[in-house]
């Protein structure tokens, strides 16, 4: 029997032709003597039918079916009778009236029903090969593969070429740990898988192949998320002779012909730009969803004077004119006449996790002029706090206010998670369901403040902008915290889905950032000397970026988790839960190996 077509594409053009298909029997239903079967492949479902009238022999043979039998049928599309079709399924005009049947296999009871909701994420991670065979999981890997190939024709159109990196190798610095596979052949050495080809792609631009892209697997050992797994996919891409412009709007381009190609969705061009500072005054966060109608004010100025000692503790200046902190502020609007005392309190609880101390707040009845302003803080307002303060917020009747005052880091963290918190909680989203925008000029160090060190924000291999770079011979810490870098991400929905940079190309100058870092030069030497050295064989300017497959395929697909659209993903515990990888090896393996397991394994230990 030789498959003609697929399940779901038999219509009602096919009426009176034989077809041959092929697939698992989703479900069974005896009427009167009339078998239905529900046929099921990648594509969809068919109704074949088994009458004892047609084949009596292959009706017979058709009560041996059960749910996941893998059968062959050969029959007449045909009219579905009036009243029985199923405007709700693509082929649910047809019938096939089957006269021929091969059941190739049987399948024992399935551990759970395919269309359950109720089932757990874990049993489907245990039996994923199943859950691979719904309805969602085969939608959103064959979105992925088109979006993949679509990804593939547009780089090639425009000059990329595909060039595949080695996955063992040495540590990659961004910034996760390392997953390391131990040396056979080198006792007491390591490989380390890739965190992400980053440089790779910039010896490939100081080998002349000026266009590189891959779509590439890179590894990470960090905390899982929703968002986050230890093995990803980037598309990663690199470009000599270039600025962030180019960078971003060949970025655009591939972006939004993803879109148009996948789901036919024209994603305006270009998209919209916003400078680091701006999204952290505005949003609080580097990954601002814009499609949120509220923003964060900062009333550090407005309260100066303030006799609230909670307020005022963060706005006196030091000798050199600094505040230890700010003060914002978060118009909810409706949120004075929807969130309860309770409520509230619970939110209070929420920005404790960011670090925040209290969550001060207004409820705006009516102008404050009238007593409207029901608070417990309002009591050590001025008049002028008050005026200036309705002034910035335009808060009106039926609004909350809520008020952050500490640390920069604290109140924008946690005024900003509070912010799409509400918005989910609300409901106070634009209606719009893809919206992008470019976060620029990061800064290029951070301070950590464990390891009193500056650190990258990006990587180490960031150029810093132009202007800035008088501040980077300070030796205030505070100076050196305001260097812009050359960085960019792309933001949708408020997830960070790509990120990238111009690179240092001048090898002094990649040498003075890995020394500000306090990467000495014998360890910068051991650890990144291939890069450095080949930065004196003439490396062109270049810069590229990575866009996050997997987060962008989540989103795309309207799913809440990036495992939606991996084929075999990790679980919280970076295991899976199929092959119950990791696991524990043969003392012959770690032999050779030259490991010697030290760990106490987990039935000892208990
Ligand atoms: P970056 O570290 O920002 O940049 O990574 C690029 C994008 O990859 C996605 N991503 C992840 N997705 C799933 N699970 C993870 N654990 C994970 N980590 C990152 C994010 C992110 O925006 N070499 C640079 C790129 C460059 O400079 O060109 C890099 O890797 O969507
Ligand atoms: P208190 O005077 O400490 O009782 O605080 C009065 C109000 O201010 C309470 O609603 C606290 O949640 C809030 N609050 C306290 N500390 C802060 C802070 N650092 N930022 C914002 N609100 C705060």
């Amino acid at each position: 029997m030789n498959r003609t077509h697929y399940c779901n594409d038999v219509r009602a053009a096919h009426i009176g032709q034989r077809v041959s298909l092929a697939g698992w029997v989703h479900r069974r239903r005896d009427h009167g003597g009339v078998i239905f079967v529900d046929l099921r492949d990648r594509t969809g479902l068919v109704q074949v039918v088994f009458s004892p009238e047609r084949e009596a022999a292959v009706h017979r043979q058709a009560h041996e079916l059960r749910s996941e039998y893998v059968i062959e049928v050969s029959g007449e599309v045909s009219p579905r009778p009036r009243e029985t079709e199923n405007p709700n399924l693509a082929t649910g005009m047809i019938e096939i009236n089957v006269d021929q049947l091969i059941i190739r296999n049987t399948s024992k009871p399935l551990p759970f029903q395919l269309d359950d909701d109720e089932v757990g994420e874990a049993v489907r991670l245990q039996y994923r090969y199943l859950d691979l065979r719904t309805p969602k999981m085969q939608k959103n890997l064959q979105f992925r593969h088109r979006a993949n190939q679509r990804v593939r024709r547009m780089l090639d159109e425009a000059g990329f070429l595909e060039i595949e990196t080695p996955m063992l190798t040495r540590s990659t610095p961004e910034g996760a740990r390392d997953y390391l596979v131990p040396s056979r052949v080198n006792p007491g050495q390591f490989y380390a898988l890739p965190q992400s080809p980053q440089l790779f792609k910039q010896l490939l631009m100081i080998s002349g192949y000026d266009r590189y892209f891959q779509i590439v697997r890179c590894f990470r050992d960090e905390d899982l998320r929703a968002d986050r797994q230890p093995e990803f996919t980037q598309l990663d891409l690199e470009m000599s002779f270039v600025g962030p412009e180019d960078v971003m709007s060949l970025t655009e381009r591939v972006v939004a012909d993803l879109f148009k190609g996948t789901l036919g969705i024209d994603i305006p061009l270009p998209i919209p730009r916003m400078t680091y500072a701006v999204a952290m005054e505005r949003y609080g966060l580097d990954a601002p969803d814009v499609r949120i109608p509220m923003e964060l004010k900062d009333i550090t100025n407005i309260m100066a004077q303030t006799g609230f000692k909670v307020f005022a503790d963060q706005v006196r200046r030091d000798e050199q004119g600094r505040t230890r902190g700010i003060i914002k502020v978060l118009r909810v609007p409706g949120g004075g006449t929807r969130l309860s005392r309770k409520q509230i309190d619970d939110y209070t609880g929420f920005v404790a996790v960011y670090g925040a101390k209290g969550l001060a707040w207004i409820k705006v009845n009516g102008p404050w002029q009238e007593e409207g302003w029901q608070s417990p803080i309002v009591k050590h307002f001025s008049t002028a706090e008050k005026e200036a303060i309705q002034e910035i917020t335009g808060a009106r009747a039926g609004d909350l206010l809520f008020f952050g005052a500490d640390t920069v880091k604290i109140v924008n963290e946690s005024l900003g998670r509070l912010r799409v918190r509400l918005a989910r909680d609300l409901n106070l989203f634009e209606d719009q369901p893809f919206s992008l925008v470019w976060v620029t000029d990061f800064p290029l160090l951070d301070w950590d403040a464990e390891a009193k060190r500056p650190v990258s924000v990006h990587h180490p291999f960031t150029a810093p902008v132009e202007e800035d770079l008088p501040l980077l011979n300070s030796t205030d810490v505070f100076d050196l915290l305001r260097v812009r870098s050359r960085a960019y991400d792309l933001v949708l929905n408020g997830i960070e889905v790509g990120g990238g940079s111009i690179r240092i190309h001048d090898p002094a100058m990649q040498k003075q950032i890995l020394s500000l870092l306090n990467i000495g030069a014998e360890e910068a030497e051991r650890k990144f000397g291939f890069l450095l050295q080949a930065l004196e064989f003439g490396a062109p300017p270049h810069g590229g970026l990575a866009l996050g497959m997997d987060r962008l395929m989540a989103l795309m697909m309207g799913s809440e988790s990036i495992r939606d659209v991996i084929a075999f993903p990790k679980t919280q515990k970076a295991g899976c839960a199929l092959t119950q990888a990791p696991s524990e090896v043969d003392e012959l393996q770690l032999r050779e190996l030259h490991l010697r397991r030290t760990l106490r394994s987990k039935e000892t230990s208990g």
